[in-house]
């Protein structure tokens, strides 16, 4: 069986330091491996849309900063086709016909959903197009009958929802689709970068985000202004490493070699640790590693970025090359899940044979 990564990304900001070890640079990876025969990167405008409806304009705007970040971090539309999830009807036509094979019941119990809903403050004003989201996430993930789906860990649960309709459609009509496997970041804390200012999860409106577009002065700003340990007062008191947002970036960014290049006192990041935790070593020595590491990680990404900004219609018509590519090929899943389904009417000879024998009689 042919081995294929689909997955993407809703277009409502630039992608951050948490979407680049969630998966970002995952994917990247997994792309320039060369074992996988097909790579789908996907744009979630029309997902963006569920919870956006009345602000198309910030979807709009968002499309090509996702692109860059794409392109910047080293997608390569040779080997991996980019498109706009938008441009492909075939999914809607997808999503309406899975939309049979999953209950409302099943969708409240989708823990993302249910954790956005309250968010959002939905409530009892849940958008339908929202609601039913997992079910077009399943006909992104199935068009391209994909086998790979490299997600942060929220997305589990939508993986799950997509194997469930894939399982009850080949019950149903015969096997058509393809089961999906969801990767996750093997590192830990890989999986939920906290913000900047210690708290849960980077995201846009809390403000603590790092953008793989910061410039170098940015990263600086933000890193010498993160959150660490707020009883380390004195350079001499022990230090926490627990919910220390200085730390928890090491952990996701530092190796053994960033210590010989940038702080060649310690051996490994135990090392640095065990010294904070003793007390003698203060934040700003810290800070200024991960800064290190942050500027080292992210020279090659701005340098990219700095290119591809140069060539805007260039990165749109990649896009736009990109949706037709994909248009065909969820063209021939529709048309093989309609096959099975049996309301493929014209192409069926021997339907409208046997409808003349019953009249003829
Ligand atoms: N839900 C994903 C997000 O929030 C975006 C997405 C849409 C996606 N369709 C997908 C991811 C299919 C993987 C596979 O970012």
């Amino acid at each position: 069986m042919e081995k294929i990564i689909l997955t993407g990304d809703r277009p409502t900001g630039r992608l951050h330091l948490g979407h680049y070890v969630g998966s970002l640079k995952r994917r990247v990876e997994l792309q320039n491996s060369g074992i996988y025969d097909k790579i789908f990167i996907m744009i979630a405008d029309a997902q963006a849309l569920t919870d956006n409806a009345d602000n198309p304009e910030k979807i709009r705007e968002n499309i090509i900063e996702v692109a860059l970040d794409y392109l910047s971090c080293g997608l390569d539309p040779e080997k991996s086709t980019l498109f706009i999830q938008s441009q492909l009807p075939e999914l809607t036509e997808l999503s309406f016909y899975y939309m049979n094979l999953v209950t409302v019941s099943r969708l409240q119990r989708n823990p993302t959903v249910k954790a956005e809903i309250q968010l959002r403050n939905f409530e009892t004003s849940i958008p339908v197009g929202f609601f039913t989201y997992p079910i077009s996430q399943a006909a992104d993930i199935t068009a391209f009958k994909a086998t790979t789906v490299p997600v942060g860990e929220d997305q589990l649960p939508m993986i799950e929802q997509a194997r469930e309709i894939v399982r009850r459609f080949n019950m149903t009509y015969g096997d058509t689709l393809v089961e999906p496997e969801a990767l996750i970041p093997q590192n830990e804390v890989c999986c939920r970068l906290p913000g900047t200012d210690g708290k849960a999860k980077m995201s846009k409106s809390l403000g603590n985000c790092i953008y793989l577009s910061d410039t170098e002065k940015e990263v600086k700003q933000k890193v010498m202004n993160m959150f660490t340990d707020p009883t380390h007062l004195l350079v001499s008191d022990p230090g926490h490493l627990e919910g220390n947002a200085v730390f928890t970036y090491l952990d996701a960014f530092c190796r053994d070699e960033h210590f010989a290049e940038f702080l060649p006192e310690y051996a490994c990041l135990d090392e640095l640790k065990a010294h904070y935790q003793r007390g003698g070593l203060g934040d700003v020595k810290v800070k200024k590693l991960l800064n290190n590491i942050l500027q080292a990680e992210l020279a090659p990404i701005r340098e990219r970025r700095a290119m591809w900004q140069k060539d805007i219609p260039g990165v749109y018509e990649i896009l736009r090359q990109g949706s037709q590519v994909a248009r065909a090929e969820a063209g021939k899943t529709l048309d093989d899940v309609k096959r099975a389904m049996r309301i493929n009417y014209f192409e069926d000879g021997a339907l409208i044979r046997s409808h003349v024998e019953k009249y003829s009689k």
